[in-house]
């Protein structure tokens, strides 16, 4: 597994629309084991393909349980993701972004979502996600259509503004 350089603005592949994966082999796997390691490094708790400068439709998130902090955090690897049945509850957090060094968000959005795509080997999947896993993962779709937190933030801040527990939790 090797750690890739991370894109950020202004690149323009931030900017574009991904491609859709139709081709689940090697080098999607390679892809994929690169795009944790990078995460885990940065550190991170979700990436896109674009933040490696691959124009491709996979995500990875890695969050654990806000409530439990004893269970360890869950991996979660989707290509092809499609966010589905947004609730109509919305909730106000703030995000950051590798990508975007320097500054962090408030963004409004629904509270639960429900992503469905496809495994590293191509079995569709479908995950039930609410309050900061359910954030993570529309940050991440957005990624994939070029769209970024700042783009959708209410207020924006600088990374001075705030404190280094925040800093970390956000990153995304
Ligand atoms: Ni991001």
């Amino acid at each position: 597994m090797t750690i890739r350089e991370i894109v950020v603005l202004p690149n323009d592949i931030l900017r574009r629309k991904a491609h859709k994966v139709t081709d689940f082999g090697p080098e999607l796997q390679t892809l994929i084991d690169d795009m944790i390691e990078t995460m885990r490094a940065a550190p991170g708790v979700g990436l896109a393909a674009p933040q490696v400068n691959v124009s491709q439709r996979v995500i990875v998130v890695e969050f654990g349980d806000e409530e439990d902090e004893e269970i360890p955090p869950k991996l979660y690897v989707v290509v092809n993701p499609e966010t589905k049945r947004p609730s109509r509850e919305t909730s106000l957090g703030m995000e950051g972004c590798l990508s975007i060094p320097d500054l962090l968000g408030d963004v409004d959005r629904p509270e639960s979502v429900t992503v469905r795509g496809f495994n590293r080997r191509g079995h569709p999947i479908k995950i039930k996600a609410s309050g900061w896993l359910a954030r993570i993962f529309q940050h991440e779709i957005d990624h994939l259509n070029g769209v970024l937190f700042i783009d959708r933030a209410e207020k924006i801040f600088t990374l001075e503004e705030q404190e280094d527990s925040v800093k970390l939790k956000t990153v995304v």
